[in-house]
């Protein structure tokens, strides 16, 4: 067999688990080969998300599969087939659909950059279904925030809440990616939203984008909520757990400052709390995000928006938590 052809690509060399940064390498890959049944699609615009760095550190990957081109959402051109030309939005979740009728379900189930390579470079393949219309009302960026921090945003709110319009949500964190989403949608959906920061410039944010009450992270609320969203874990468990009115719900997608937090079994039995865990989103759950938004005419929260080549600069951003809404990668 010949040697493959290179191409640009923003990629972990290996896990580290204590400076990830050090694995980041901004280079050339192998061009991808295309299996039969997947597509080819050359990218325009990729997010970045806290995944990307949690596979720098090691977590959720095989030690066997770096190096691994970051990147878990995207939107782009398709690149071969017969719809070739086509403008789309990347579906992240690599699964079985029709045995499992939810792909995020399926035990086998990947997301892009875990076992597949990721969109941070000039060319990404993905199985056909993973590609969908990209919207004309979307850029290739605000599209390409849709894949994964908005699709667990969407799912979180919409499928696993249980939350009805009119009621109170509490989301903890104000400025980073599913932050952000769950505030737009949940303002256009007719919830009450309310909203913890860590600072007055990222609570600021979140009422530009509807929050109707913004709380330092930590404070005692007017009075207890429906639901909380929780991406943050250990740093805000407490307050959740507190936050919520007997019955409520609290559902949880992310641990960004710990995975172990007190699980406080008594209030959790005492105040029939339910927990509910989020995983990313199906394609028909992207393909209903995506109409929700031309709908309502939302577009996502971008707070930076950089060349492709300068990712790192991106990524010392949310490493430091110096996030203003989605940060973007442009080809
Ligand atoms: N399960 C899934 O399918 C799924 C999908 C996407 C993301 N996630 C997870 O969700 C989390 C967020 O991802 P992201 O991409 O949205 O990251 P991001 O853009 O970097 O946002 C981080 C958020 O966490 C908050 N935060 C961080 N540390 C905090 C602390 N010590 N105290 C209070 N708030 C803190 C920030 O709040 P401030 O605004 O106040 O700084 C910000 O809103 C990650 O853990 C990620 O792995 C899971």
């Amino acid at each position: 067999m010949g040697k493959l052809r290179g191409m640009f690509a923003v990629y972990a060399a290996e896990p580290n688990p204590d400076k990830p940064l050090d694995s980041l390498r901004v280079g050339e890959r192998p061009e991808p080969v295309v299996p039969d049944g997947w597509v080819p699609v050359t990218v325009k615009a990729a997010s970045l998300n806290m995944h990307d760095l949690w596979t720098l550190r090691g977590v959720g990957i095989k030690p066997d599969q770096f190096p691994m081109i970051l990147g878990c959402d995207g939107a782009g051109v398709l690149a071969g087939g017969p719809d070739a030309g086509a403008e789309v939005v990347l579906h992240s979740v690599v699964g079985d659909a029709s045995v499992y009728g939810d792909e995020t379900l399926d035990p086998k189930r990947t997301l892009l950059t875990e076992k597949h390579q990721g969109t941070f470079a000039d060319t990404v393949i993905v199985p056909a279904r993973n590609v969908l219309p990209k919207p004309a009302g979307l850029s290739f960026s605000e599209a390409a925030c849709m894949g994964t921090a908005w699709l667990t945003a969407y799912r979180m709110l919409f499928t696993r809440s249980g939350l009805r319009p009119g009621q109170t949500m509490l989301v903890q964190g104000a400025s980073g990616g599913v932050s952000t989403a769950l505030v737009a949608l949940g303002e256009a959906a007719g919830m009450r939203v309310w909203v913890t920061g860590r600072s007055a410039e990222k609570r600021a944010l979140a009422e530009r984008l509807g929050a109707h009450g913004t709380f330092e992270s930590g404070a005692r609320l007017p009075e207890r909520v429906d639901a909380v969203f929780e991406t943050v874990g250990k740093a805000t468990w407490p307050h959740t757990m507190r936050s919520v009115k007997p019955g409520g719900t609290i559902v949880v997608s992310g641990s960004t400052s710990g995975p172990d937090p007190s699980a406080d079994l008594q209030r959790l039995f005492f105040m029939q709390l339910r927990v509910v865990g989020s995983m990313m989103g199906t394609r028909d759950e992207l393909a209903a995000l995506l109409e929700f938004c031309h709908l309502k005419g939302i577009r996502p929260q971008i707070g930076t928006e950089l060349p492709m080549g300068d990712a790192p600069e991106g990524f010392e951003q949310m490493l430091a938590g110096e996030t203003a809404g989605k940060i973007v990668f442009t080809r």
